[in-house]
């Protein structure tokens, strides 16, 4: 029995092992723990790895506004399980109480962050639990499996996606990603680093660019970190290195998430974005941009209706307690900007790629 025990414990240690380093896949960074919710925060990554439990609904949007947890894809698993924990909170008061608690909190969880559309998508999935007169612990039990499957079909839509996106990966190839859009902006494996991830253990990639990614460091802290954890070598860039490195070097690609693609293919995504696709117009790099059909949002029509967050300047005046704001200047500090999808040669969704992507082969892909 003993011996049955231990067999069964290094058969399952190398089974994992083995997937972890075929897939280069190792980071997680959502957790559900029967009646909490434990994010690696991502303020204090790579010096920290530090997990968050809230237990609350306003605890979770203040953590998303916060970037303890950031991605599109991220930010909406995290929402599901918000509006779980606020089902659970208030469980046992009255039913009208109830309700108007429970749509206090949707409210305050959809607005902790407006770009990324993958939050209101997961709040609006999981609502389909609520109908009035059901009983709250039924209730409760379909919001878990709705969370719980959104959490496992992102992962299983990015590995999807990871291979989708590696067919257009010639051998040799040198890409550069920008902001974080791995494991961390998700339930794991990543929509550009899922492409990556699968180009790299093919064989494919030559070399990895990360932009650092001004003013939140994203390239820096979360994607060098997340890539190296996985074996994955990378070379950071200044943001602003981008146009000379495509003159000096040969970049094939460049690969990004979305926080939100328009239904004609508009792309709005981390303010830089729209530099790099720039860019890749007058070079002979291409633009990649991997997202689930999460991200792709139906009812805007365009980039121009896309609500480009903003945030507080002081991610732009303190290098962490440093603060370099002398003068104490304005600032402008947009975190999102909108390529046009006509800059963008590739959309890769769990779906499909779509070459030159726009209105009408985006609407079959939602057919498929
Ligand atoms: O402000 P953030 O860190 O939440 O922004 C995230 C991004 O813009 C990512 O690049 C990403 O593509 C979206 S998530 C896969």
């Amino acid at each position: 029995m003993c011996i049955l025990l231990a067999y069964n414990i290094v058969s399952v240690f190398y089974a994992v092992k083995a997937m972890s380093t075929q897939s280069n896949d190792s980071v997680r960074p959502i957790r559900w723990q029967d009646t909490e919710l434990l994010l690696l925060d991502q303020r204090y990554l790579p010096q920290r790895q530090e997990w968050l439990r809230l237990s609350t609904a306003p605890a979770v949007a203040q953590a998303i506004k916060d970037l303890v947890i950031r991605g599109a894809p991220a930010i909406g698993i995290t929402a599901a399980w918000g509006l779980v924990l606020s089902l659970m909170q208030h469980r046992n008061v009255v039913e009208a109480e109830q309700r108007s608690r429970i749509a206090e909190d949707i409210k305050v969880l959809a607005a902790a962050r407006p770009t990324a559309v993958n939050l209101v998508w997961a709040l609006e999935r999981v609502s389909r639990s609520l109908q009035a007169g059901r009983d709250i612990d039924a209730v409760i039990k379909e919001a878990v499996l709705i969370s719980e499957r959104i959490q496992l079909d992102d992962v299983a839509a990015n590995y999807r996606m990871g291979e989708l996106g590696a067919e257009f990966i010639k051998p040799g190839s040198v890409v550069l990603t920008h902001c974080n859009a791995g494991s961390l902006a998700t339930g794991g494996y990543g929509t550009a680093l899922g492409v990556i991830r699968k180009a790299w253990s093919d064989g494919l990639i030559d070399k990895v660019y990360a932009c650092e990614t001004r003013p939140w460091l994203q390239g820096t802290r979360l994607t060098a970190w997340e890539l190296q954890q996985d074996g994955i070598p990378v070379t950071l860039i200044t943001d602003s290195a981008a146009a000379w490195l495509m003159t000096q070097k040969q970049v094939d690609w460049v690969i990004t998430g979305a926080d939100r693609v328009a239904s004609n293919g508009d792309v709005a995504n981390k303010i830089g974005t729209r530099n790099l696709a720039g860019l890749c117009q007058l070079h002979t790099t291409q633009m990649m941009v991997v997202a689930p059909l999460s991200t792709i949002d139906p009812h805007t029509s365009s980039g121009a209706e896309i609500e480009i967050e903003q945030r507080q300047g002081e991610e732009l005046t303190k290098i962490g307690d440093w603060d370099i704001n002398a003068g104490h200047m304005h600032v402008w500090n947009p975190v999102f900007d909108l390529t046009p999808a006509d800059w963008v040669d590739v959309l890769v969704t769990e779906k499909g790629a779509l070459t030159a992507p726009g209105s009408s082969s985006i609407v079959r892909l939602f057919e498929a």
